[in-house]
């Protein structure tokens, strides 16, 4: 029964890539980016996002790429080889990602294969706002209502569980990857037909110039209203978009990379990744404000009035506009709604991935009963998120994973490789796996020391003033501790527990390079 277990790796370094796009292309680049920028100034917005692209989001791509290259673990496993007493925080992400995140994200991929399902004769009507709201999700008033498990949205979201389980059931290579190359190339095609579909639509080029592509330079001009909080907003979101879009702070990334070869061009890779994704999200913008303008022509309302964010553009600005095209109504609808879910699943892969790993590392047990227990259990978990009360729950725990959860993950990763493993410790290893390409240099030790660290300080802070000024959204004290407060400490109890169990020695020392064909000389 005890095999020598040889640690997989990607097929390809295209491979590779995909899976680590597929997993930064997600939900939220489709109805979050969209939203951001037209809140905070158009066009203009670029430029606080393209700053934490470059000073927040590639260093810490390269760290988690490093870290899970050098060594060759999930992020529990990379954690505890560099310093034990931290394990619990290698634990923390991958357990955030999971039962934080994928719970509901998995509820979330059912609503898209309702809606995809609901496209072809386009059952939500002429008041799609009260079909969403009323008749599919029947949302109670409380968080504590429940009210109910919906049938329909159980089944599609036990489908979601089913098709992540048979992707991740296998190795990572016949698994994840193949999907992903399946995945990718298909959302790439599908956005680019919805886009180019979207702009010849009557109005969709005054939506996108007026209100996408000019620049309101004032709402971002931090020099100019130093003391202006609202400009200061502006700069936190766009540093917590790229968090979000990025997939930082889960350890997925650490996971992912350490299933690459020894040699491997790491600086290549989070470029190559980072540039793929932000150009996803702004040309998937384009057929959102496209689309919004069309809509916004055909009903003679303000352009201001239809744009919304979050699950109500997908769920009930889309099918609005929809039903006000002139013609090809269902198969529009239904591209739209497949490419939110092949967006959401193989976001959702790496969620399970990230903790699959995690586990797998520790114990040793066959990856096909992991994936199983871990695909049921989530299963169950969802169900909370299926219930009439779900969309509430979902918001309060998104809000409190996303702005915590999410950036404390960050705060951990640069203080064990800036510090503890010593940043230019880990960029001498980026440089010395390197093929050829890129070579980092000292403005990286910059970032993951002081700069990216002190950023991510700051946007805790920002959101800790925002949550103790007023309560999010209007939900009462209680529903926050305990779906917002509650859910993340609950994870962190997980997380411990896990980190308490004793390790295989030689597991911990030992870096495993094997079934390698270059190695270093
Ligand atoms: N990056 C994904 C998106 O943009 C969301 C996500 C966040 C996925 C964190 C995995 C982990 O939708």
């Amino acid at each position: 029964m005890k095999e020598k277990k040889i640690r997989p790796l990607w097929g390809s370094k295209i491979g590779f890539l995909l899976a680590a796009i597929g997993s930064a292309v997600g939900l939220g680049n489709i109805w979050r980016f969209s939203y951001m920028a037209f809140e905070h100034g158009g066009g203009a917005f670029l430029v606080p996002y393209l700053c934490a692209l470059f000073f927040a989001g590639v260093p810490l791509i390269i760290l988690e790429y490093t870290l899970g290259h050098s060594e060759k673990g999930s992020s529990p496993l990379a954690f505890a080889r560099v310093s034990s007493k931290w394990e619990w925080a290698g634990w923390w992400m991958p357990t955030v990602a999971l039962f934080g995140i994928m719970l509901y994200y998995a509820v979330v991929i059912g609503w898209c294969i309702n809606y995809f399902i609901f496209s072809f004769n386009l059952s939500w009507g002429a008041d799609p706002q009260s079909f969403f709201f009323q008749d599919f999700l029947q949302l109670c008033d409380s968080p504590f209502d429940f009210g109910g498990i919906r049938l329909p949205i159980l089944s599609t979201t036990f489908l979601v569980w089913f098709l992540c389980w048979f992707i991740c059931y296998r190795e990572i290579n016949h698994g994840i990857e193949k999907a992903c190359s399946i995945f990718m190339p298909l959302l790439f095609l599908l956005t680019l037909v919805l886009v180019c579909w979207t702009v010849n639509l009557d109005g969709a080029g005054d939506g996108i110039k007026n209100f996408y592509l000019k620049a309101d330079w004032e709402k971002i001009n931090i020099i100019k209203h130093f003391n202006n909080p609202d400009v200061w907003a502006v700069w936190v979101a766009a540093f917590g978009q790229i968090f979000f879009t990025l997939s930082l702070g889960f350890g997925i990334m650490i996971t992912y990379a350490s299933y690459l070869p020894r040699k491997t061009n790491i600086v290549n890779s989070a470029l190559w990744m980072s540039v793929i994704n932000c150009t996803y999200s702004f040309i998937a913008g384009f057929a959102v404000f496209g689309i919004v303008g069309f809509m916004a022509k055909a009903k003679g309302v303000a352009f201001a009035e239809v744009i919304k964010g979050g699950p109500q553009l997908a769920f009930v600005v889309y099918p609005e506009a929809i039903r006000q095209l002139p013609f090809g109504q269902s198969l529009f609808g239904a591209m739209f709604f497949l490419v939110l879910i092949v967006a959401g699943l193989s976001s959702g892969i790496s969620l399970i991935e990230a903790f699959t790993c995690s586990i797998l590392d520790k114990f040793s047990w066959s990856r096909k009963r992991v994936v199983s227990v871990i695909c049921f259990t989530g299963f169950c978990g969802s169900m909370v998120f299926t219930t009439r009360s779900g969309l509430l729950i979902l918001d309060i725990a998104d809000h409190f994973i996303t702005n915590y959860g999410l950036i404390m993950g960050g705060i951990f990763e640069c203080f064990l490789v800036g510090w503890l493993l010593k940043a230019r410790v880990a960029r001498r290893h980026v440089n010395r796996a390197r093929v050829d390409g890129m070579r980092l240099n000292i403005i990286w030790d910059i970032c993951v020391r002081f700069l990216t660290p002190l950023l991510l300080v700051i946007l805790i802070i920002q959101a800790l003033v925002g949550e103790l000024s007023s309560a999010y959204s209007g939900y009462s004290l209680g529903s926050l501790l305990l779906y917002g407060l509650g859910w993340l400490l609950l994870t962190l109890a997980v997380a411990v527990v896990f980190s308490f169990y004793p390790w295989v020695p030689e597991k911990l020392k030992k870096k495993h390079h094997v079934g390698e064909d270059h190695l270093l000389t």
